[in-house]
């Protein structure tokens, strides 16, 4: 049992619950939960949770916690999908995320120069293209938004980088979400089948097309399981994530008087919109050895860690009035992509595809006002995301 900091007070998934589509009062309980020590013992995921801006960043930067595991082998999805089961978990085993090889770290960097996007290249140009190409078919009476415009821009963003045709993506695309919701904390028990039997599908694809998708990169490869398995991964993280920061992004340039005049100011208005509400909200982690967090703290070697980004980039310690939304900010200390060796690969890529949009987003508008109002949330334990998203003139 581990050692109990003080009285536990719920859990992430009942803040979720009772706080879900208001994101103030769910960070607001997040930071109660966690308290003066920003970290408390989670009984429904049977794992640590900390909330605290600095005691994430000193664990993400520190090696005192390795990456943990996904599950995706219950019984349940054993019995449901026998091999494709056994082939999803294969793949779990070989990404990137969940392996400290040295291997690992380069294929991790191999995997960063690839979604590094040159600032003048012909790819940025073909995002501008497709970012412009969403406003002029742009119709107010749509109903969603999140899903017929912001989503579609995301995925044929990823998928042009990643050397996928476009029916290829198309066709791909009920797997992406399959394996996404999973990865966003959204899948129950029942629905991990479901994701499992997407990234084993997903996985077969990308090992069938193997010659022509490697093209993404040309170098040699020299594990091509892992390739596929890592190629199957950043197809999938590359989708919600971004979708989500535009959309929250876009939610904040209602007044023309307000919107963002430089790159610069365009920029850090999107730092800003990552940090008011961060797409990805949980790192997992599990400790490598005890950890000795002063005052009696102590979380035991073995135990699981998440590491709540989400919550730390609210943390008041950090930045001042957190739950206002302040695009002129400055002083760094975003936690949104994580931090240090194991960063997020596609922090490049998805920063430049959101600026490129934004960019046509304030071009599109003009002088006019923008209402943007979200229908529903569709949150996960791990990631944040719209149900819908109407927008009107
Ligand atoms: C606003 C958008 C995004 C956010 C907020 C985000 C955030 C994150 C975070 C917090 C992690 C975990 C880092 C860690 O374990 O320390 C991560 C991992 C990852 N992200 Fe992103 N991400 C975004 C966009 C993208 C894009 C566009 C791609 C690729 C096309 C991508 C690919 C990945 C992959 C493959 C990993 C796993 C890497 C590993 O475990 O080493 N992400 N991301």
């Amino acid at each position: 049992m581990p050692i109990s900091l003080g009285p536990t007070q719920g859990s992430v998934r009942e803040v979720l619950e009772a706080h879900g589509d208001d994101a103030s009062g769910y960070y607001q309980a997040l930071r109660a939960l966690g308290g003066e020590r920003r970290l408390f013992f989670d009984p429904d995921m049977q794992a640590w949770v900390v909330t605290g801006h600095a005691l994430c960043a000193r664990l993400l930067a520190s090696s005192a916690l390795s990456k943990s595991r996904l599950r995706l082998d219950t019984p349940a999805v054993r019995e449901r999908l026998g091999d494709l089961a056994l082939s999803a978990q294969e793949i779990v085993g070989r990404q990137m995320s969940f392996d400290e090889s040295e291997s690992a770290g380069r294929s991790h960097h191999r995997w960063q120069r690839i979604l590094t996007i040159d600032g003048r290249s012909a790819f940025r140009r073909a995002l501008a293209d497709m970012a412009a190409a969403t406003f002029a078919t742009f119709d107010a009476a749509a109903p969603d938004f999140y899903r017929m415009a912001l989503r579609p821009y995301v995925s044929r963003a990823v998928a042009a980088r990643l050397s996928l045709r476009e029916a290829e993506r198309a066709a791909l695309y009920p797997l992406i979400y399959g394996y996404a919701d999973f990865l966003d904390g959204k899948a129950t028990t029942g629905s991990a089948a479901g994701a499992a039997a997407s990234l084993a599908l997903l996985g077969d694809y990308v090992g069938a097309h193997f010659d022509r998708l490697r093209g993404c990169d040309g170098q040699p490869i020299d594990d091509r399981e892992r390739w596929i398995a890592d190629y199957a991964l950043t197809l999938v993280a590359g989708h919600e994530s971004t979708a989500f920061a535009l959309g929250t992004a876009l939610g904040m340039l209602g007044d023309p008087a307000m919107r963002p005049g430089r790159a610069s100011d365009l920029r850090a208005h999107l730092l800003e919109a990552l940090r008011f509400d961060s797409p990805i909200q949980l790192i997992g982690r599990v400790a490598r050895d005890d950890l000795d967090l002063g005052a009696g703290g102590r979380i035991r070697a073995g135990e699981r860690v998440f590491l709540h980004v989400g919550a730390a980039n609210r943390d008041p310690d950090r930045f001042a009035t957190p739950d206002r939304f302040d695009p002129r900010r400055r002083g760094g200390g975003l936690l949104a992509f994580g931090l240090g060796a194991s960063r997020c690969v596609g922090m490049n890529l998805a920063l430049v595809e959101a600026e490129v949009f934004l960019a046509a987003a304030l071009r599109f508008l003009g002088e006019r006002r923008l209402c943007v109002h979200a229908s529903s949330f569709e949150h996960g334990l791990a990631g944040r995301s719209f149900g819908g998203l109407a927008l009107s003139l």
